[in-house]
């Protein structure tokens, strides 16, 4: 079936909480988001952190499409990677630092700034008549940042990624910019495949604060955190954005370690000047749509990209960040408690990629694809954020285990993939 005769509408209903199993499973759906969502929507590629050094390069996904992303005369520049002679991948590797690459296929070379510089056989094979300015790599459409996250797009018509981030920006501010210096990215970044469609891993961390009791019921049992309070809410924010918050709780121990202890400090002095965002310091658990994910915790931060690579398969791509002014001595416990949780062998990571494998793995049948998936957790209860929590906050509030968030997600996702 393809996708422009499946009737997505029929499948796709958030405003009675409905959603058909279809949409994560269905090849020629996927084939359509690569198009209607990934081609069009700002993409997060990383941190600028990342690329701290003149030609530094670090590779990663754009929806299916191989970039690499380089700092070229102090810009930071995307390319999609792939050599335009035949396509050869002209970086293999995950990051670095080059000032250019080399096809290994028939040797073609381009600078870190996309420009092709070398042709063997120039004279005797192309007898100079190659145009090497219109071969050079083909470079993303824009390329913005917010606070140190490198974002870019392919589509040369989307609004600005001011624009795009819209009313996420001011929570996101909180997050990234708490501290003088903002935030930087440690460690590599973990990379590894699931067998499960992406937008089940976008909407876990959007707004899922349901299933922690039951998934990670054995992490609350051995005290790596405390029993969820359920006294958080869900706040989603127009364009498919969204977060959860437990309310400057997320995630803590029973015992506050040091890092924790630190952290409290630090709110503690942030929240004495009143301001009604303060309250969602830790951010909590959240998405920028489509796929740009993060945790910003009591224990540690990650943000975490859900690469599509076919319609049952993810790379994720995960790094842990810090505040630029963390002092020294706690950044350790940061990066173990991160790798502990949610690197590829982490404990909540093993939890989640489990139930997700199996949820897909049930996706197969043909009875079971028919069904719908139910998202009514608080239908028609959201409230405006500025209710509930003063100032002129934007945004919809629903109670912590509303899946307010997701109907907003998939209300967007339907948005684009029907547009034309
Ligand atoms: S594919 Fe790159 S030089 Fe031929
Ligand atoms: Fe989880």
């Amino acid at each position: 079936m393809e996708a422009s005769r499946i009737d997505l509408r029929a499948l796709v209903r958030p405003e009675k909480g409905l959603i058909g199993k279809t949409i994560f499973s269905d090849e020629d759906v996927y084939r359509r988001e690569l198009q209607q969502v990934f081609a069009r929507c700002w993409l997060y590629l990383g941190h600028e952190s990342q690329l701290p050094q003149e030609h530094d390069f670090f590779t990663t996904y754009m929806g299916a499409d191989t970039v690499i992303v380089t700092r070229s005369d102090g810009k930071i520049r995307a390319f999609l990677n792939a050599c335009t002679h035949r396509g050869m991948k002209v970086c293999r590797t995950d990051r670095g630092n080059a000032a250019d690459f080399t096809c290994p296929y028939h040797g073609w070379c381009f600078s870190s700034s996309g420009d092709l510089v070398g042709v063997p056989g120039m004279r005797e094979a192309y007898n100079h008549q190659l145009d090497t300015k219109q071969w050079g790599l083909r470079e993303v459409a824009q390329l913005d940042t917010f606070h140190g996250l490198i974002f870019a797009t392919w589509s040369a018509d989307a609004p600005s990624l001011a624009t795009y981030l819209g009313d996420m920006s001011c929570y996101l501010d909180r997050m990234l910019n708490r501290m003088e210096g903002g935030v930087e990215m440690i460690g590599a970044v973990q990379k590894w495949e699931m067998p499960v469609n992406w937008k089940l891993i976008a909407e876990n961390f959007l707004g899922d604060s349901y299933h922690v009791g039951t998934t990670h019921g054995s992490v609350v049992d051995i005290g790596f955190r405390k029993r969820p309070k359920k006294d958080g809410y869900q706040i989603s924010i127009r364009g498919g954005h969204g977060f959860g918050s437990e309310l400057g709780g997320f995630g803590a121990s029973a015992e506050p370690t040091p890092y924790e202890a630190y952290l409290n400090t630090v709110r503690s002095k942030l929240t004495a000047a009143r301001n009604p965002v303060d309250q969602f310091i830790p951010l909590g658990h959240g998405t920028i749509f489509p796929n740009m994910s993060f945790l910003d915790g009591v224990k540690f931060r990650m943000i975490r990209m859900s690469h599509p690579r076919g319609p049952g398969m993810t790379e994720s791509h995960t790094m842990c960040f810090v505040d630029k002014a963390l002092p020294e001595h706690l950044r350790d416990e940061v990066r173990r408690s991160f790798i502990l949780a949610f690197g590829p062998s982490g404990m909540f990571e093993v939890e989640d990629g489990e139930v997700w494998g199996e949820v897909c793995d049930g996706l197969r049948g043909h009875v079971a694809s028919s069904m719908d998936f139910n998202y009514q957790m608080g239908l028609g209860q959201d409230v405006p954020v500025s209710e509930k929590f003063g100032g002129d906050l934007p945004g919809r509030a629903g109670w912590y285990w509303s899946e307010v968030n997701q109907r907003e997600y998939y209300r967007r996702w339907l948005e684009l993939m029907e547009a034309k």
